[in-house]
């Protein structure tokens, strides 16, 4: 199946071989399409007018909540929140659950293979409270293990953060062991499923998350718009963190009280359109079906590693494990810089990231600076991995002299 032609950005640019899909994914025409139609027939500011049109934004911008609400199979459409980005919705987390719950000497313990959207927030809260910061760290298999993650998950844990997936080495972690033991132990549980989301299948019961986020733009949505997935019961309690319009119930001079959820957490203007769009993204994905996704990148991740495990003059930064990898591949040429790399298969259309990927601890424990990084999604081809060995080969033998030297 092609799913190119359902992109008009990598119709238009048949040269390209878009391996960038983990910083950003493209949009299909019929999200580009469902965004246009409600700017152009239902814009006005939902909650807000009186009138029909305004009325009728609030209706899509509502249902929209509850179609996303049961993509990912959360109880009520108030435990989503919407925000700018899945970084928001970590920050949202940190300042209104991290700051007024975690006191001095309790433990916070997030992976080294954070994104720094899951560990700065974190730092601030332990510098701000008092309380102590601990890594679980990865195995040679670039992997966490059971033995790492139960001696960090301690009874003082008060909160774990995970990401579902590295953004730098794709190694998918076993959230719902995490969730369960820290449970145990009396911690809740913050999920960035920005990277597993576009992959595969989250319902937010069965892993029994406390908390879960992620992103629009890296699963076919637009940019701009990020989510946040709290229990109900958790959100509740919580003091808003962005104060503003809608989010209260009514404000005195000296003092206001808030909106119920959702409402609390969504001060100002909202971005409807992103909402409908990523609802529509939704239905793209569901009309696919997750079980065609895994199957189809499975292949093609397999594929790539073969062929990128054939280069000598490549270090590769994945577990051995097939099953536990995801559509991110991390690599260096040996003695070339990582933005070179990418600038020279720049010039032959194919697109990957280069630099620390906003994982700069997860980097230093590994000894290195900056890895390239090719990441997948279900557009993407055999001739595009091909592409990427061809552009490689052609980029070491331009650098070969020089690294014998
Ligand atoms: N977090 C995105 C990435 O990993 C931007 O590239």
């Amino acid at each position: 199946m092609d799913y190119k032609k359902d992109f008009p950005i990598l119709v238009k640019n048949k040269e390209i071989s878009y391996l960038d899909s983990g910083a950003t994914t493209q949009r299909p025409k019929c999200v580009l399409d469902k965004i246009e139609e409600y700017y152009n027939n239902s814009n006005a500011n939902p909650h807000r007018g009186t009138y029909s049109l305004s009325v009728k934004s609030t209706e899509m911008y509502e249902n929209a909540r509850k179609r996303i609400a049961k993509f990912i199979n959360a109880r009520f459409p108030e435990e989503i929140i919407f925000s700018k980005n899945a970084s928001e919705s970590l920050n949202l987390i940190a300042y209104s659950y991290g700051l007024d719950n975690v006191k001095k000497d309790d433990e916070i313990v997030i992976s080294i293979m954070e994104h720094h959207s899951n560990l700065v927030p974190w730092q601030y809260v332990a510098k701000k409270t008092g309380a102590k910061l601990n890594y679980m760290y990865i195995n040679d298999k670039y992997e966490l293990s059971k033995e790492e993650i139960e001696n960090k998950i301690t009874e003082k844990t008060k909160i774990v953060g995970i990401t579902h997936i590295s953004n730098v080495l794709g190694t998918i972690n076993n959230v719902k062991e995490i969730i369960k033991y820290a449970h145990k132990k009396g911690a809740i549980v913050v999920v960035d499923a920005s990277q597993s989301i576009p992959h595969m299948q989250i319902d937010v019961q069965d892993l029994n998350a406390d908390f879960l986020v992620f992103s629009a733009h890296k699963m076919f949505g637009p940019l701009g718009l990020g989510i946040l997935y709290g229990k109900r019961e958790i959100l509740n309690k919580m003091s808003p963190f962005i104060m503003g319009g809608d989010m209260i119930e009514y404000v005195y001079e000296q003092d206001t009280t808030f909106a119920p959820l959702p409402n609390k957490f969504e001060a100002g203007t909202q971005n409807v359109g992103g909402v409908i769009g990523l609802s529509a993204a939704m239905d793209y994905i569901e009309n696919i079906g997750y079980e065609n996704i895994e199957k189809i990148e499975k292949e093609l991740i397999g594929y790539a590693r073969e062929e990128l495990a054939k280069l000598d003059f490549l270090e590769l930064y994945m577990t051995p494990n097939k099953e536990n990898h995801s559509a991110v591949i991390s690599f260096n040429i040996k003695g070339v810089h990582p933005h070179d790399v990418a600038s020279m298969l720049d010039l032959d259309g194919v697109c990957i990231r280069s630099g620390n990927h906003c994982a700069q601890p997860l980097l230093k424990y590994m000894g290195l600076d900056s890895t390239c990084r090719a990441s997948f999604s279900i557009y993407n081809t055999k001739e595009d991995v091909d592409k990427l060995v061809q552009g490689l080969k052609k980029v070491y033998n331009m650098f070969e002299k020089y690294l014998s030297n």
